[in-house]
This record gives structure tokens, sequence and C-alpha cells, in this order.
């Protein structure tokens, strides 16, 4: 990687150092200058896609980091200023949704029309209903738990009111160390991860990861959601979830992934609530 940062940039890498937080394939490199991120692997279809997306997010004011420099195998990405964390206090909670609401709005512009995503792995199943819906049951995934047919027969007989939903583009992974923070205040939204979702959806993944994982309690989703939107429906919020929640457990499992206990609880946990 070294070699390959300093041909892009033209001056000497001092340091290559993981990240804290993320996945494991994410770098920080000091330069003499300053500073980038340099990510291992990234879908080349995502980044095409990000390029395109980043006037229409930095029209509406959101601060993006650029790509400086890409390769089939690496992304350079120029350096924001910010604090990670892993879990938001209720503060942070409540300015990240107000964030995602402008972000989701300057992403509501974009053509879905040009947005090129291929099908690359099981993720990408996991997060449509259709396959949720009519795939799923002939993967022998059921057996896991009992809570994820139930989770997928509700989501099926609400099936006409979801598709209906108009959808756009957004950002599908919203969990805490995906922001970087100021104090209370987002600065900005990394690690772009398109999807073609209903908005309300997207609300949702943000939901999953720092609420609902966080409290283990679907007590005060629906007053979160309020936050977001005023004017909510409560049926259509609760199907989202429902879907946003279904597709952490799916995922893993998919991919060959076993250890899913706490997702599943989750996914009982709110097959239990209200919603
Ligand atoms: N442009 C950036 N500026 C500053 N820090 C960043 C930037 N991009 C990523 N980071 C830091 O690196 C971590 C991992 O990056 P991320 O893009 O989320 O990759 P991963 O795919 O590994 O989750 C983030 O949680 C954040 O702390
Ligand atoms: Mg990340």
């Amino acid at each position: 990687m070294r070699g390959w940062v300093e041909r892009q940039l033209g001056e000497e890498v001092l340091n290559i150092i993981p990240t804290e937080f993320g996945s494991g394939a994410t770098s920080i490199v000091q330069t003499q200058k300053g500073r980038y991120i340099a990510k291992v692997g990234e879908r080349q279809d995502f980044l095409d896609l990000y390029e395109k997306v980043l006037p229409f997010l930095e029209s509406s004011g959101l601060k993006q980091s650029h790509i400086i420099a890409r390769s089939n195998r690496l992304v350079l990405y120029e350096w924001i200023t910010g604090d990670t964390c892993k879990v938001f206090s209720e503060v942070q909670t409540k300015q990240a949704i107000k964030y995602i609401k402008k972000y989701f709005e300057a992403l509501r512009s974009f053509p879905i029309n040009d947005v090129k995503l291929e099908r690359q792995n099981a993720w990408d199943d996991a997060q449509s209903l259709e396959f949720l819906l009519d795939k799923l049951p002939d993967t022998g995934i059921f057996s896991v738990s009992p809570s994820i047919a139930e989770a997928t027969a509700r989501l099926s007989r609400m099936r006409d009111l979801i598709t209906t939903l108009p959808k756009q583009l957004i950002h599908g992974d919203l969990g805490a160390d995906n922001f970087l923070m100021r104090g209370n205040m987002v600065t900005s939204i990394i690690d772009f991860t398109p999807q073609i979702a209903p908005e309300m959806y997207g609300l949702c993944q943000f939901l999953y990861w720092n609420v609902l994982r966080q409290e283990e309690s679907a007590a005060s989703l629906h007053t979160w959601a309020k936050v977001y939107s005023e004017v909510m429906n409560e049926e259509i919020f609760d199907c989202c979830m429902l879907q946003a929640t279904l597709y952490r457990v799916v995922g893993p499992l998919l991919n060959g992934v076993t250890t899913v206990h706490k997702r599943v609880h989750l996914l009982e946990v709110l097959l239990e609530s209200s919603i």
C-alpha cells in the first residue's frame, strides 16, 4: 500500500496506522503535509456512485470526504477532522437524526435511474424485500429461529403497503462509527453504503444500530422516529423497522455466519413489542 500511496501523493508516507473503528480494512496515512484515509477492497460500483453523489450532498452543505485516488484494490480519501464514537449519547442521537434527515433529503434529488448497483453478494439479497418474502423460505434459514419466519410473515401481510412507498438513494450503514462528530454535532457521514429503499427504511437502519441494538428494547423507537418527522405513519415505520432488523439477521446467515444470537434476540424484542 505504501508505495502506491506515495506514488499517488508524490510525497513520503511517514506512518500507516489501522483505524480504531471499522472493518479492519481502513488505515490512517500520515505524511509530512497531513493525514489521509486509505481503504482496501471497497466496491467499485459503490465508489462510482459515491463520486456522482458528492455534488448532491455538498450542494446541501453536507461535508464529504473526497476521493483523492483509487485503484482496483485501494482508495485514498481526504481526511476530515472529527471524533468517532462507538455509542451515541442521547443528545448526539438527536443531532445525528436531524443530520440524516438533511442527508436523505439531499440524496432524494439524485435520480435513481442512474444508480447501477450490481448484485455481488448475499448482503445484496438480504436487503431485497422480494428476496426476503419469496426466496427466504427455500434457504433453510427459518430453522435458525421461529422469529425469522414470523417477521417474514408479518412483512408479507404488509407487502402492498411497503412496495408502494417511494424509493430513493439512502446510506444503509448508519452505525455511530460511520459518523464524524465534533462534540455533539455531526461533521460528516462516511463509509458510503448505498441502497435504493424508502427514506423511512434508511432511518430504521440508523435506529437499529443506535437505539434497538444499544437499548435491547423497542420502547423508545417511536419517540426517536418522531424526532425525524412529526408526521410519521406508525404502520409504515413498524414495517421498515422490522425489515431493517430482519436484514441484519439474514445478511450474516446467508454469508455463512452463524453467530447471530444477539441479532435474533433483537428481532424477538421487536416482534414482542407493540411494533
Ligand atoms: N475521511 C475520514 N476522515 C477521518 N476519519 C475517517 C475518515 N474515514 C474514515 N475514518 C475513520 O476510520 C474509521 C473506519 O472508516 P470507515 O470508512 O467507516 O471504514 P470501515 O469500512 O472500516 O467501517 C471510521 O470509523 C473513522 O474513525
Ligand atoms: Mg465504517
